[in-house]
């Protein structure tokens, strides 16, 4: 299977516990930087870490990086890559752009300048003058930092702090992936009781009931490289059904949430039941003043 540059990209500040995810899932050649952590794997591997990752955003495929302080400069050797062999004819390729601290300020040029390239690459191979663009989803980005252009492909598709079980939440909710870091930086371990006096919707006591009993966060959703041509739907479906078998079933836990309002108490247990966590956490409706 072909090898990959992998990014997890997370939020500032994350990027240690990703690491620590990525080693435990067996990635050894970690590198971070600021919002990223860089490993190698193939279209297993991407699978594997999409589905299990719990503080990270996305995977990203590296496809190249590169000094580029002009417009022909980016088109150039945005140019050189092999882009119909990335992607296919009627691929729903779109382009997306950040700049920071670089010459190429212009991030709607920079992204209009890059899709230019590839599409002038894609006509040598298709032959065509035109692409319908009707395809799958294959998403792009171009990202200039101090000059250097790092262009990647997202694996994932909608961030991975959808795990799909908050269907509602409260307007101070906290993401899924900064609840479940929380939780791993905490001196919490499913043998110790867990009480959120300010559950809201439930978020950090679900993030820590799925790392208790070891529920994969990605079990219940889609990405990205699932639409992707050639993709063998058979490696998803491995990765799933080996993450069902590694679940811990057995563990009992104690975790316990209270709030003063009563409509996110009933937020939150709507959420615990969409995960078929309703017996691992209890719900109470209270004033903290009161516990
Ligand atoms: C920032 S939100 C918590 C968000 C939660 N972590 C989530 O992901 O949904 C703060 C919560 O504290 C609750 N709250 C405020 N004052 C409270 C009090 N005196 N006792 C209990 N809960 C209170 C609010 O109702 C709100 O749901």
């Amino acid at each position: 299977m072909q090898k990959y540059n992998l990014i997890a990209t997370t939020t500032f500040g994350l990027e240690a516990i990703v690491k620590r995810e990525l080693n435990a899932l067996g990635f050894d050649d970690t590198q971070v930087s600021d919002g990223r952590v860089r490993f190698t794997g193939d279209m297993n591997d991407i699978a594997k870490a999409n589905v299990w990752l719990r503080t990270a955003d996305r995977v990203l495929i590296e496809i190249g990086s590169f000094k580029a302080t002009s417009f022909e400069e980016l088109f150039d050797k945005t140019y050189e890559y092999d882009w119909g062999n990335i992607i296919p004819e009627k691929a729903n390729f779109i382009v997306d752009g950040r700049s920071k601290k670089s010459k190429l300020f212009s991030i709607s040029d920079s992204q209009r300048i890059v899709e230019k390239a590839i599409i002038e690459k894609m006509k040598t191979k298709y032959k065509i003058d035109w692409f319908e663009k009707s395809g799958n989803l294959y998403k792009l980005e171009v990202a200039l930092l101090n000059d250097i252009a790092t262009i990647t492909l997202d694996t994932t598709g909608s961030s991975l702090h959808k795990r799909g079980y908050r269907e509602q939440q409260g307007s101070a909710s906290i993401k899924e992936t900064l609840a479940s870091a929380m939780v791993q930086l905490s001196y919490w371990n499913k043998d110790r009781v867990l009480f959120d006096p300010f559950c809201g919707s439930g978020t950090i006591l679900i993030e820590a009931a799925m790392l208790g009993k070891n529920i994969a966060p990605g079990l219940d959703r889609d990405f990205s490289f699932t639409g992707w041509e050639g993709f063998d739907p058979k490696i998803l479906k491995n990765i799933k059904t080996e993450a069902f078998d590694l679940m811990k079933n057995d563990v009992n836990l104690e975790l316990i949430g209270s709030d003063i309002d009563k409509n996110m108490i009933e937020i939150a247990k709507e959420n615990t039941y969409n995960i078929g966590l309703e017996d691992d956490i209890k719900f109470v409706h209270s004033d903290f003043k009161n516990v």
